[in-house]
């Protein structure tokens, strides 16, 4: 089932909503932090999009204002990324983090997985309260990071000369 003909969950509290609705996403917001954060920076606006458009998300929203996202890669059978996780600024420190988190690992289609995974630069305390360990086998793990692909990509010139 592909992430957009998922029916949306959506979880309230207080005055804080999170929904998987496709319909809500404030790509605005969304790309506007990914672009200035370390893992993704200069992330174009439409690799933003295809990447809502092609899984699970989950927007966090307060007073109808988008204040936090995160992201699911998934077969929705056996595993899970977790990926361009974030709560605003001034919306942190209030367990928000968390109830995105509770809200993803309870979501009903991603129950039952072999394998859930994430990379996180300093936020290992937030993922261990959910299970999450270091790699128990890292030498079995390999992966291909292209950090430098959007600021190729945007001076597709100077990739040519160098
Ligand atoms: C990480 C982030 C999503 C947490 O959201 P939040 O709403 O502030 O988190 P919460 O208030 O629910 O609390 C997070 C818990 O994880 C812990 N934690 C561990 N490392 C953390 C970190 N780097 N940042 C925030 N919390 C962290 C906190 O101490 C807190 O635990 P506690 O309740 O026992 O004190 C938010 O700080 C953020 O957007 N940071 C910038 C983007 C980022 O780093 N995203 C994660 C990429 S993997």
């Amino acid at each position: 089932m592909k992430a957009s003909e998922e029916p949306f969950t959506e979880h309230r509290k207080g005055k804080f909503v999170i929904s998987t609705d496709q319909e809500r996403f404030d790509v605005d917001v969304v790309h506007g932090f990914l672009t200035e954060c370390y893992w993704a920076q200069g992330i174009p606006r439409e690799v933003v999009v295809r990447s809502i458009k092609n899984s699970l998300c989950f927007g966090v929203y307060c007073d109808g204002e988008q204040v936090g996202f995160a992201r699911v890669i998934t077969d929705y059978a056996t595993y899970a990324y977790i990926g361009d996780v974030f709560v605003l600024g001034s919306y942190r420190g209030h367990g928000v983090g968390k109830w995105l988190m509770e809200c993803i690992m309870c979501h009903p289609s991603l129950q039952g997985l072999r394998r859930w995974s994430l990379v996180t630069g300093d936020a290992h305390g937030l993922y261990t309260k959910f299970g999450f360990t270091p790699l128990k086998n890292p030498e079995r793990y390999m992966e291909l990071h292209d950090p430098q692909v959007y600021k190729r990509n945007e001076n597709p010139a100077k990739e040519v000369k160098s």
